[in-house]
């Protein structure tokens, strides 16, 4: 898994857009300042991990592959902006859009810094993360920070009562942790279903496969049975091999 460092070309254009959505002007540019520069500092030392554009999101469960990051995030977005159209369309509720963004985009935005490159390209848990979990250290970095208590609890509750040190107690922070979770598993699910397939049909491992390789190998045994996967898997591979 190369994690190409590009250099500082500011912020990637998808993470931008979902930036721009927080209408509030204050919040929007703090956010926009960790987004760029998603450091953690301890003891005066500053973390610093690989671009958000490159990076996973996840080592094994969900969006393992370089770019994983940035499709989680943007997924995670349009999946809570939904919830909040059904909390005030059906539910005749309020939700606030802007601190249900700035959680999104925060709640990984540290896990580059718990991953470290292998001599082999393949990526391992950083000495860092050896100490404190991705959690852990984005709650203690926006504290430090200075952000509201508001958006501190949703990104504290992302994981939900039974994984995280908190549930959510407050309608944004449900919204943020739903989207969260029901994006992990669209896409780990997709990513093992298609590492079966494309087990079962050349009895050949299938190495980091991406979430849209992933759907089309899916949808290809939907549509076309094992002949679609083969072609499917056959397509990926010279596409690869090309690039
Ligand atoms: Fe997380
Ligand atoms: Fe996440």
């Amino acid at each position: 898994m190369a994690l190409i460092h590009k250099g500082d070309l500011g912020m990637d254009s998808r993470l931008k857009k979902v930036v721009d959505k927080i209408q509030d002007s204050k919040l929007r540019k703090k956010i926009a300042q960790f987004v760029e520069n998603p450091t953690s500092e301890i003891e005066g030392k500053t973390y610093k991990g690989a671009p958000l554009e490159t990076s996973p999101a996840g080592l094994s469960h969900h969006h393992n592959y370089p770019g994983g990051y940035i499709e989680h995030v943007t997924a995670t977005a349009e999946i809570a902006l939904t919830l909040c159209d059904v909390v005030e369309k059906i539910y005749h509720s309020k939700v606030s859009r802007d601190l249900v963004l700035a959680g999104v985009l925060l709640h990984d935005v540290l896990k580059p810094i718990t991953y470290m490159e292998k001599e082999n390209g393949t990526l391992r848990k950083s000495p860092l993360a050896e100490r404190l979990d991705h959690l852990t250290l984005i709650v203690s970095e926006i504290v430090r920070r200075g952000f509201p208590l508001h958006l501190v609890h949703i990104v504290c509750a992302h994981h939900g009562y039974r994984y995280g040190p908190i549930g959510p107690r407050t309608t944004e922070a449900l919204v943020c942790h739903l989207a969260d979770i029901t994006d992990s598993k669209l896409n780990g699910e997709v990513l093992r279903a298609a590492q079966y397939l494309a087990r079962e049909a050349t009895g050949k491992e299938l190495r980091q496969i991406t979430g849209q390789e992933a759907f089309q190998i899916v949808h290809a045994k939907t549509m076309k049975g094992w002949e679609g996967v083969k072609k499917t898997l056959e397509k990926t591979r010279q596409k690869r091999y090309t690039n």
